[in-house]
């Protein structure tokens, strides 16, 4: 039964932001990018000059950033100490450095519990919410009503994701996209703390050969069975 939280989980480009967003949007539910957050640490790491290997120093800079989450789908949003940084977060320099911040466990266990309060928030007493990224039907909350497990061929998520970075005005090329999704993929998936992988009792539902209204409806489909 749908408890009001849905997650939906899966490696970059199979359209999960957007159709977790569309979802949370048709459901009247609140909608949380749980990978924004790690970008928006990964920016603070940056903006530090810390060291991308040294994990006191990242776990430091995750510790001291002011990160708020808006949780509305119509205007989502995520500020680092005061500041809108939702372009920001999906610069290439961002990119690149995510996967090496986000394995760190104690930066994961600060944004799991930031995460777990902003789903607390949005649910109790009632109320819904929609969360995405990569571990949120394994670690964030397993208890979640309906796990939906997003995935694509790499040659799919490739396309979307150099179309996606276009149609943003950030130009790029498909070959270095192509690259960048496998690298993350690996560095993801083969994390020690909770690597990409989907839920045992997660549906899983291949977006390849799916348009996004196609993705939409079927998720509409889900959570209406289990609602
Ligand atoms: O979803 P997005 O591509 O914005 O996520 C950026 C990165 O954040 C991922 O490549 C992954 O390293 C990390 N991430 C994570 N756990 C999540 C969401 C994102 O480790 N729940």
């Amino acid at each position: 039964e749908l408890n009001g939280i849905v997650a939906v989980d899966g490696p970059s480009g199979t359209g999960k932001s957007t159709a977790a967003r569309g979802l949370a949007h048709a459901l009247g539910a609140a909608y949380l990018d749980t990978g924004a957050m790690y970008r928006a640490v990964t920016l603070a790491v940056l903006r530090a000059g810390a060291p991308l290997d040294d994990a006191a120093e990242l776990t430091r800079v995750a510790r001291d950033a002011h990160l708020v989450m808006r949780t509305d789908p119509d205007s989502p949003g995520v500020s680092l100490d005061g500041a809108d940084v939702r372009g920001e977060i999906r610069e290439q320099e961002v990119t690149k450095a995510v996967s090496a911040v986000s394995a760190v466990p104690e930066v994961r266990e600060l944004l799991v519990r930031r995460q777990r309060a902003l789903i607390d928030t949005a649910t109790r007493p009632s109320g819904g919410i929609v969360v995405e990224g990569r571990d949120v039907g394994t670690v964030v909350v397993p208890e979640a009503g309906l796990k939906v497990y997003l995935t694509a061929s790499a040659d799919a998520r490739a396309h979307r994701r150099t179309a996606q970075d276009a149609a943003e005005g950030r130009p790029a090329d498909r070959d270095l996209v192509h690259a960048d999704v496998r690298r993350r993929d690996t560095l993801d998936s083969n994390r020690s703390v909770a690597p990409l992988r989907m839920a045992e009792d997660a549906v899983s539902l291949d977006t390849t050969e799916l348009s996004l209204e196609q993705v939409l409806r079927r998720l509409h489909e889900l959570a209406a069975a289990r609602g």
